[in-house]
């Protein structure tokens, strides 16, 4: 008997500490679906591509916004925004490879034009790409045509660099309303994705402050921000991140975490 328990707590751990979501069933049709289909034909044969996970069905997302989410296991999602940097998101595109950790990306897109070759390295590695406006505008001082063309812009650029169409949008400076988080919602389908961790190292606090304040701040389900335009970011990483390991975190992309959130029916709609 007492082995019997011993095996099933066994098995209840192993269900319990992974952070693999089965993704929902592959759409068959749909210009996502055709995009995705478009660049891997179109890259397949680039160094690299042949690394490309699979990819899922088109997310939904039950909610408007998300700042972290609701799940059993210790999982977490490492956010990094604004870039890509030239030589910055490379040197940390190493790191999480190093590291087997995959991330997400809020890019802007006058930068994905400038580099697209790291969008499609990020894409290649398993990485998620979400919208962060074309210029990194506050979006709460333009005017919705201007802010359609902020989303549809980057979206566009995130596109034609990987063929893949992001799911996600992050307001920059955290700056949105409720009215502008539906709409979004509603009409480009992106649920608005804040933050529960956020070290602020764009005020260049320090290397190890940056580290410490990740590593402080994390718990499972939750969304940690960097900017991956800043060196000293970059830096603290190693620490962070393997600190965060050693903690027993892993982490997911974010459109993964909110997928292991709602298979746990775990949060509000
Ligand atoms: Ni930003």
């Amino acid at each position: 008997m007492a082995r019997l328990v011993l095996t099933f707590l066994a098995f209840a751990g192993l269900l319990l500490s992974s952070c693999q979501v089965a993704g929902p069933a592959a759409s068959t049709s749909g210009a996502w679906k055709k995009g995705y289909d478009d660049a891997s034909a179109k890259y397949a044969s680039k160094p690299g591509w042949n690394q490309a996970p699979s990819v899922p069905g088109k997310p939904v997302y039950a909610q408007t916004t998300y700042s972290s989410v609701s799940v059993s296991q210790p999982c977490v999602a490492m956010t990094f925004d604004d870039g890509p940097h030239p030589s910055n998101t490379p040197r940390l595109l190493d790191m999480l490879k190093q590291r087997n950790i995959k991330a997400t990306f809020f890019v802007v897109g006058t930068n994905s034009q400038a580099y697209p070759q790291i969008l499609r390295r990020m894409i290649a590695e398993g990485h998620e790409i979400a919208n962060h406006t074309w210029t990194h505008a506050n979006i709460t001082t333009l005017s919705t045509d201007a802010l359609r063309r902020e989303l549809r812009d980057s979206a566009d650029a995130i596109t034609k660099a990987t063929g893949v169409t992001p799911t996600l949008f992050r307001p920059p400076y955290g700056a949105t309303t409720a009215n502008i988080k539906a709409l979004i919602k509603s009409e480009f389908g992106y649920p608005s994705i804040i933050w529960s961790v956020d070290p602020e190292d764009w005020k260049r606090p320090g290397v190890q402050v940056v580290a410490d304040r990740l590593v402080a701040g994390a718990r499972p389900g939750g969304i940690l921000l960097a900017h991956d335009i800043h060196k000293p970011t970059i830096d603290a990483m190693p620490s962070a991140l393997d600190r965060l390991l050693a903690k027993g975190f892993q982490f997911v992309t974010v459109s993964q975490l909110i997928a292991l959130g709602q298979k746990g029916g775990a949060t509000a709609p």
